[in-house]
């Protein structure tokens, strides 16, 4: 993702749900600064690339950079978002690509229902950078990991909020960024007779390419194996 150029201080939390809705969305994904890369976050890049291929979830797909790059590894994936406009690139971009026919898209839209899938499980579910009202995140999260098959692994990745302390993200608003501890508890995971293996809970630093140039970010990473 590029660096947000709006300042989100101090947002109301009407306001942080507002970024939620597909309106918000169809309009960044159909403005003209939004281009497609292709590329796959590294993050799952790094935390897939141990695991057999089977059934996977991208939840909030955005552009599918992600999902693409599942489908051309043999994963059979269903990429879901609240954005039309997005799913019609992903469309687009999975025919262009060949995979078409390793990809099911989906609509979804988390402050409704947070369970992306229904009664739906895979052996990954990934989500990238979906961040949600401190309110919203165990009911959303909660419903996300249910998605996932026993034996079958969640993978999330976020901006760490140390990132806003040094300068290098603008504050999507109180609370938004988060560390995995707050995904552990949420699912329950650092109890120690969790359904959840921590297989990764990790901060690892990159450099992000910007338009002012590079830029040392932090992420959150989780992977957790449900037993
Ligand atoms: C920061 S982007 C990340 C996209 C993609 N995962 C990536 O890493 O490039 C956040 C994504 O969450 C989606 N989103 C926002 N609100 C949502 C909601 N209420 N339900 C489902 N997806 C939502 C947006 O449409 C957007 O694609």
């Amino acid at each position: 993702m590029q660096r947000h150029d709006h300042d989100h201080d101090h947002l109301s939390v009407e306001t942080l749900r507002e970024a939620l809705t597909a309106g918000f969305w169809d309009e960044r994904y159909g403005g003209s600064d939004r281009v497609w890369s292709g590329r796959p976050n590294q993050r799952l890049v790094e935390q897939v690339a141990d695991l057999e291929p089977g059934t996977a979830l991208d939840v909030a797909c955005g552009e599918g950079g992600d999902a693409i790059w599942l489908a051309k590894q043999g994963w059979r994936v269903t990429a879901v978002d609240v954005s039309q406009v997005a799913l019609a690139k992903v469309a687009a971009h999975a025919e262009q690509e060949g995979v078409d026919d390793r990809l099911r898209l989906g609509f979804y839209d988390a402050l409704a229902d947070p369970r992306p899938a229904g009664r739906h499980t895979f052996d990954l579910v990934t989500v990238s950078f979906l961040h949600v009202p401190v309110d919203d995140f165990g009911a959303i999260y909660r419903g996300i990991a249910a998605a996932v098959a026993p034996g079958g692994r969640l993978l999330v990745t976020a901006h760490h909020p140390e990132d806003v302390a040094t300068g290098a993200r603008h504050d999507h608003g109180p609370g938004l960024l988060f560390e995995p501890d707050r995904v552990l508890a949420t699912l329950g995971a650092d109890q120690p007779d969790s359904e959840w293996e921590v297989e990764v809970a990790d901060t690892p630093d990159r450099v992000q390419e910007t338009v002012d140039g590079p830029l040392a970010v932090r992420d959150t990473v989780v992977r957790l194996r449900r037993r």
